[in-house]
């Protein structure tokens, strides 16, 4: 659908916050793309890549083979985040991005915790959000596309409405809130009050993220005044839970659909890295197959072995075998082999 010349359209996050369902959250080492072409293929109303270093991008040596940032064929609906301190090289990060990974949004890390990383970005943001503000801009003067900022409440103090505030000032399209300070790291439990509180302060839409790890959850949550809600660990091994949010269809599957998405899964990404970068192998998702078949422990020690798609086919052989339709809404089938 076009818009007469002048007149802009709503914007990328606008339009879809016109459907129910509910986003996938950017999580380093899980978040890649066949992870998000599974939760896009089951209604995810947006996904949001691995956070992608600003000096990186730069720097000369990441190109648009970029594993983080390449999009799988056809991805739409991607948002890219980015990682950074710097006016500058944030603007010329995003002017590559847009060449070259094909995002409907840009989003700014502010909520990474992690000592080595951070640097003055991620969530040291949150001590000095006036730089937030001006990387926002910086961001904004580089591209038409929405640009948005995931902040956690605080480095150490909850301070999210301010900070909330001063980028909307800045113009951001929507806030995420990942409902704990960065001091918490994954502590305790996500505060949604102070998640709700900021959702009603501003006018842009605001994303609630925390331990939302069932649709049930996720409806409560939904309930408290953000726009939508954010899933990462809940959806590890469990693309159905977009489902359940986008169609209210709950019904978990059984455990031969189960292992057929596991192994779908795995397939995806030997095609996805088919280069050098040490993804080739499906080392990584040693830790994800097993979260696919909670009601199968006995397959944990082999699923954590595996090298090639091949060797999970042979896992899951006693699985993919058989068929068992009638699973009950909500409840795993449990097969008996
Ligand atoms: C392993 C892992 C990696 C993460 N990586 C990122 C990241 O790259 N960027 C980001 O903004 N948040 C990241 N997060 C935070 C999540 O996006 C999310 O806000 C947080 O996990 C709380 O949501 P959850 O309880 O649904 O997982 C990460 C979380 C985890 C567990």
């Amino acid at each position: 659908m076009g818009y007469p010349d002048g007149v802009s359209g709503p914007g990328f996050y606008q339009s879809r916050l016109q459907r129910p369902g509910a986003v996938l959250a950017p999580m380093a080492g899980y978040s890649d793309a066949p992870m998000r072409q599974l939760a896009a293929e089951q209604g995810a109303l947006w996904t949001v890549s691995e956070m992608i270093s600003a000096r990186g991008l730069m720097g000369g040596g990441d190109t648009e083979k970029l594993n983080l940032g390449r999009p799988y064929p056809g991805e739409q609906d991607r948002v890219v985040q980015l990682f950074g301190a710097e006016s500058e090289v944030l603007a010329g990060a995003v002017a590559r991005v847009e060449a070259w990974f094909a995002p409907a949004a840009i989003d700014l890390n502010m909520g990474c915790p992690v000592p080595k990383i951070r640097g003055r970005g991620g969530a040291c943001l949150l001590q000095t959000p006036e730089t937030a503000y001006e990387l926002v801009r910086a961001m904004r003067s580089a591209t038409t596309l929405d640009v948005s900022a995931k902040i956690r409440m605080g480095w150490d103090h909850d301070r999210s409405v301010e900070v909330a505030q001063g980028l909307e000032a800045a113009g951001v399209a929507l806030i995420t809130v990942h409902g704990r300070t960065s001091a918490q790291r994954y502590t305790g439990e996500a505060d949604w009050d102070a998640i709700a509180r900021v959702a009603a302060a501003v006018r842009v839409p605001v994303v609630g993220s925390g331990d939302i790890t069932t649709p049930a959850v996720a409806r409560e949550r939904q309930r408290r005044g953000v726009a939508a809600v954010m899933i990462g660990r809940g959806a590890v091994g469990n693309p159905w839970i977009f489902r359940a949010l986008a169609t209210g269809d709950e019904a978990r599957p059984d455990a031969h659909e189960r292992a057929r998405t596991a192994l779908r899964h795995a397939e995806l990404q030997e095609q996805f890295y088919d280069d050098d970068t040490g993804r080739l192998t499906l080392r990584p998702l040693r830790k994800v197959l097993p979260q696919y078949l909670p009601d199968h422990p006995e397959l944990r020690d082999v699923l954590t072995q595996v090298l090639t798609a091949a060797d999970v086919r042979r896992a899951l052989a006693p699985l993919l075998g058989e068929r068992r339709t009638h699973a009950a809404p909500g409840e795993y089938a449990v097969s008996h082999s």
